[in-house]
């Protein structure tokens, strides 16, 4: 049953272009490259490789297939598959993850849209150390109106988008700028190794030391695997509901995978030229974008220059992510409660500045109102990143394993491909495999994390 009104991605490049977008965001560049520099480089891009074939990428095509199986909204969705109203309020909670992800991910982009601003000014690239150049960043978290107001410029640009729909908005955006998004990343990678006195400083980022694998180091890499392919939470499986029937899920997720991870890679090949290996590493934390970058660009001839670019290509990536967290409740609204895209949209924009709000304050007026010892911000991010989005993708692969069974759920993937009998038989089994023990196993230990258990 088709239900009219519901949209699709005109092309399959349109469809990889919007799912690589959503994956490729703040967790790859903002995170990513201080992750790998704490713990032992190398080691931990192989580790988070491994997990995204073990973890990542299966739970991809799994969300992918159920949104395409359903063409409908999250909830819709799963409810198609089990006809039980349960399913339908785990769908709701997914919805719900994204929408709340989405309230404090703008307050971050935010900060992003701020400082190209301040680049644009020529604010940023005149900081001759990195204290004042944290101490840059300090004032403006500290300033509600600045936090504030780029915090609701920023949703408000994603709500401009989103009311373009499925083709016009989130197609027409992501084929548009995901190009100019790597085109931008290639550029500086390539201005900044220009700038680097030794390139060999990078080569602890290529070859392992194995001895440098912690517990704490397989976690980060398992959490980081599962987060930046925008899992858990809806995502993917409001964007597998505007795939049509006769498109190939594995290998439109391959791309999607493998974009994520060029872009990984070309986040740290940027940051650490731009910034200095030795810097890079000293300073490696949450700030290294906003406290090393700014000292770096102070330094380099045309440093304002890259500041700029730097900041509109993280602009880019978190655009796209936002817009896609937002897409599930827009998408169950008008799905499900008949609204029409404008107030769905509207709904949505305005629900996510508000719930943002006090994410954003949390760094000046809200600083010391705290939970758990825990920020309004710190709190609802560790609720959300350590135990929504695992259970998200937890729940995923026990549909897939117990409820709709692996047999359906393959029939669905391999519809539109040409597997030889062979091929069949080990796409089976890898599966199988993972829905039922590899995928649930891991994600439980990421719970464990959240609860300080190792
Ligand atoms: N994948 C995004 C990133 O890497 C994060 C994200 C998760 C965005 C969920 C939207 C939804 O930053």
């Amino acid at each position: 049953m088709k239900k009219s009104g519901h949209e699709h991605f005109k092309t399959k490049l349109g469809f990889i272009a919007a799912a690589a977008g959503s994956a490729i965001g703040l967790a790859n560049i903002w995170r990513f490259p201080y992750l790998a520099a704490q713990n032992g480089g190398a080691v931990f891009i192989f580790t988070y490789i491994i997990f995204l074939f073990l973890l990542g990428i299966p739970i991809l095509i799994t969300e992918i297939s159920i949104g395409r199986h359903g063409q409908t909204s999250v909830d819709g969705a799963l409810y198609k598959i089990t006809h039980k109203k349960t399913w339908k309020q785990i769908g709701k909670i997914q919805i719900l993850t994204g929408f709340l992800i989405s309230s404090f991910y703008s307050v971050v982009a935010g900060w992003i849209l701020g400082y190209l601003v301040e680049s644009f000014l020529g604010n940023i690239s005149h900081q001759a150390s990195f204290q004042s150049a944290e101490a840059q960043f300090q004032t403006f978290l500290a300033t509600p109106t600045w936090t504030l107001s780029y915090h609701l410029i920023f949703i408000v640009l994603c709500a401009y988008v989103l009311l373009g729909g499925v083709k016009k908005g989130i197609e027409w955006v992501s084929k548009s700028l995901i190009p100019l998004l790597f085109l931008l990343f290639v550029f500086l990678t390539i201005m900044g190794l220009a700038n680097l006195d030794d390139p060999k400083q990078l080569d602890f980022l290529f070859t392992p030391d194995w001895s440098k694998l912690t517990p704490r180091a397989l976690l980060l890499a398992l959490g980081q695997a599962f987060f930046t392919l925008s899992l858990g939470q809806g995502t993917m499986i409001t964007y597998g509901g505007y795939l049509k029937k006769k498109e190939n899920v594995v290998g439109s997720c391959v791309y999607i995978a493998g974009f994520d991870l060029l872009a990984a890679i070309l986040s740290i090949l940027t940051i650490f030229s731009i910034a200095g290996v030795n810097e890079a590493l000293t300073h490696s934390g949450p700030g290294l974008i906003f406290s090393v970058l700014p000292v770096a660009f102070s330094r380099i001839v045309g440093g304002n220059l890259f500041a700029i670019l730097f900041f509109v290509l993280v602009a880019i990536a978190a655009l796209t992510s936002q817009i896609s967290a937002m897409e599930p409740l827009i998408c169950y609204l008008q799905e499900q409660k008949k609204w029409t895209r404008k107030a769905s949209t509207w709904f949505c924009a305005l629900g996510a500045f508000i719930i943002g709000i006090p994410s954003a304050l949390s760094f000046s007026l809200f600083k010391h109102v705290t939970l758990f010892n825990q920020t309004f911000f710190d709190l609802l991010s560790f609720v959300t990143l350590n135990f929504m989005v695992p259970l998200g993708g937890f729940v995923a692969c026990i549909l897939a394993g117990y409820v709709w069974g692996p047999k359906n759920v393959l029939k669905e993937l391999e519809m539109h491909m040409h597997l030889s009998p062979i091929s069949q038989k080990l796409y089976a089994i890898y599966f199988k495999a993972i829905w039922k023990f590899i995928a649930p196993v891991l994600i439980i230990f990421i719970l464990l994390d959240a609860f300080n258990i190792f």
